[in-house]
């Protein structure tokens, strides 16, 4: 490895004694990023990288063949080696692979938010079991500290309430669909040819990669850890660039947020939706790919981390920031770091959506008829949801009908549940486009 030349790096090349031995897993995207950035320091050394395809052509021609492996295993039981860098991504392979390395008494970092919000809680007790550390900031919102942030610098909070821009494919197509007045479909289309989706969009346009970050986030901040299956999850796919328009009049931007709340009896309300933010909140500025996290403590208040969330040197960033936690620890003689030990104490349910409150946005569609809104209102009325807006933009003259956006007070979803269905059943509704929920800071 070369001398570090960055000034800023003073940290990292304090310490001058036996490098620190690292396998890593993996030579994708990350890996590689990871790679790059450990080239710059003395006191670390990648002994080991496992990858797929050992005869691969590669970017790096600089990494010397003879570390090349394809057996993972070959690495984690490597005794020479310290730490292991989990960086292949995957679910079941990266979970065994991890329990096999920290049962080895090696620490590990890992940017696999699958696995750690999947298999957390027996994964860090295994390691506390072993004394030895597990860390993973990667896993959430690339290179934006967050996980720490949490576990050390607030954990005096009580931490009231998260919201996160957490997934920057839906962020820059709803950003697009916002500047352009694209439509979601052609927003996509844009967002896979720069790279930022993938070619099956699923797991980011439906929610789920959001749903697994805040379900980390989630269990961190209530020490147990969460149910990611029950998250509710809904993705972006069925917003209309009417919506967005529709919004904007109303003073709001729409984005895909992943929501934590801290109930008053231990329950939690966790779920990911797209949500109404008022131009006003930070989070409604939040453009393109980025990402962003804004926290309510209790006695810091509001606090908010951004940047980016994804790409081969900010995802690198936050492992390179792990491993050097623990190559500090190391060169000053202690085994691993107490204080980054993580229990999680039992399971925590989502609160159930219909127990849920929310004020709501509504789009739909009605013939164009005397008495219509009267009707919409009298169904809200009937199941306790009182309106705050109502809009109507003039008719549509090739169908006759109205398009109505309605807004409501705070109210139960299961009421607000009732009254969309009292609503459609009206004659005079011919469909109900769109219901989201608008976010309370
Ligand atoms: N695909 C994710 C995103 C990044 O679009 O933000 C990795 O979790």
């Amino acid at each position: 490895m070369t001398t570090a030349t960055n000034p800023q790096t003073h940290l990292a090349t304090a310490h001058k004694q036996t490098p620190v031995r690292i396998g890593l897993l993996g030579l994708g995207t990350v890996g590689t990023g990871v790679y790059k950035m450990l080239s710059r320091f003395e006191n670390v050394t990648i002994r080991k990288i496992a990858v797929k395809d050992i005869t691969k052509q590669r970017q790096l021609t600089e990494i010397p063949q003879d570390i090349l492996t394809e057996s993972v295993e070959s690495v984690v039981s490597d005794p020479d080696i310290d730490l292991i860098v989990e960086v292949m991504g995957g679910k079941e392979f990266p979970y065994q692979i991890i329990k096999s390395a920290l049962a080895a008494g090696k620490h590990v970092v890992t940017a696999n938010k699958v696995v750690i919000a999947n298999y957390g809680d027996e994964l860090f007790q295994l390691a506390s079991q072993n004394g030895v550390n597990l860390l993973f900031e990667a896993a959430v919102a690339g290179g934006i500290p967050i996980v720490l942030p949490l576990r050390t610098s607030l954990a005096g909070n009580r931490i009231q309430q998260i919201a996160g821009i957490l997934n920057g494919t839906t962020n820059y197509i709803l950003t697009r669909m916002e500047q352009a007045g694209l439509d979601f479909t052609d927003a996509l289309k844009e967002a896979q040819q720069m790279g930022f989706a993938e070619a099956d969009p699923t797991a980011d346009v439906e929610g789920h990669d959001a749903a697994c970050k805040i379900a980390i986030l989630s269990a961190i901040s209530c020490q147990k850890q969460v149910d990611q299956a029950a998250i509710h999850t809904e993705g972006i796919s069925s917003i209309g660039a009417i919506d967005i328009d529709m919004a904007r009049e109303l003073g709001y931007a729409i984005r895909l947020i992943a929501l934590y709340k801290a109930g008053e009896d231990q329950r939690v309300d966790i779920r990911v939706h797209p949500m109404l933010i008022p131009v006003s909140h930070p989070l409604s500025k939040i453009m393109f790919e980025n990402n962003a996290i804004w926290v309510k403590g209790d006695a810091v208040g509001d606090v908010m981390f951004y940047g980016k969330g994804a790409g081969e040197l900010p995802t690198a960033s936050a492992v390179v920031g792990d491993i050097f936690l623990l190559v500090h620890a190391l060169q000053n003689g202690q085994t691993s770091l107490a204080g980054l030990h993580f229990n999680l104490e039992g399971k925590a349910s989502p609160l159930p959506m219909h127990d849920t409150v929310n004020a709501y946005y509504i789009r739909l569609e009605t013939q164009d008829e005397a008495g219509v809104i009267g009707q919409l209102g009298k169904a809200c009325g009937e199941h306790g949801v009182s309106l705050t807006a109502v809009m109507q933009k003039g008719i549509d003259p090739q169908t006759q009908s109205a398009t109505i956006v309605l807004l409501t007070h705070d109210v139960q979803e299961a009421n607000l549940q009732a009254a969309l269905k009292a609503m459609q059943a009206q004659s005079t509704t011919r469909k109900i486009h769109t219901v989201l929920r608008v976010f309370q800071p």
